[in-house]
């Protein structure tokens, strides 16, 4: 099984649960290609059985340069999407995570960043098996990740929130492989 682990992160956080689902695939038997965003990127998605998608939500989703790529691919791929229905591919997966620091609602501050991602994947052709939410620092902005919606984030994500990551991972190439 082929697995790519693309994700963007512009002060760490989302790397960090990028570079624990990487050991976590590589600790299933398997070494996955590991790419960050940039401008200009383009990835043949067509080659990976399973991708694992993250960004960060900024004013709740994903940064522009996420959202410019995703766009970019898109309209690379759109001969292969079918006006009605959801162009399913066999055998193609995704999971999508995504950092947030959600000061002022919490969980929804994430989730509309994570389903963006989700909904590439799906007008690709890729079946989500997963959404994953990790609380993240807001960097530049110490009291937001002390007293917000979800208390003091300032040390996420820790060693708890990757060691889900790591055991959700794990889970999710036992699933792939039991197929
Ligand atoms: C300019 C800016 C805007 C942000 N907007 C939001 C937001 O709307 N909701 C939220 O939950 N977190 C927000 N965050 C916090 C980030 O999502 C969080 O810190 C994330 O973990 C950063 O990931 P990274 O370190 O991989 O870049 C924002 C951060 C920045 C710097």
């Amino acid at each position: 099984m082929k697995s790519l682990i693309l994700y963007f992160s512009a002060s760490g956080n989302t790397k960090k649960v990028a570079a624990t689902i990487a050991d976590a695939v590589c600790a299933a038997g398997t070494q996955p290609d590991i790419v960050q965003i940039t401008e200009g990127l383009e990835i043949d998605f067509d080659a990976y059985d399973l991708v694992f998608l993250g960004a960060p939500s900024i004013q709740w989703i994903p940064p522009e340069p996420v959202c410019k790529y995703l766009k970019a691919e898109m309209d690379r791929a759109r001969h292969g999407v079918r006006p009605i229905g959801a162009p399913r591919k066999p055998g193609k997966f995704g999971v999508v995570f995504c950092t947030f620091s959600g000061v002022h609602t919490g969980l929804n501050e994430g989730l509309v960043a994570g389903k963006y991602l989700g909904q590439f994947f799906e007008h690709m052709g890729f079946w989500v098996l997963d959404e994953w939410y990790v609380p993240g620092r807001f960097r530049g902005w110490e009291e937001g990740s002390r007293v917000g919606k979800l208390g003091d984030i300032s040390n996420r994500p820790n060693a708890e929130d990757l060691r889900g990551v790591a055991i959700r991972t794990a889970e999710v190439m036992q699933t792939l492989v039991a197929r």
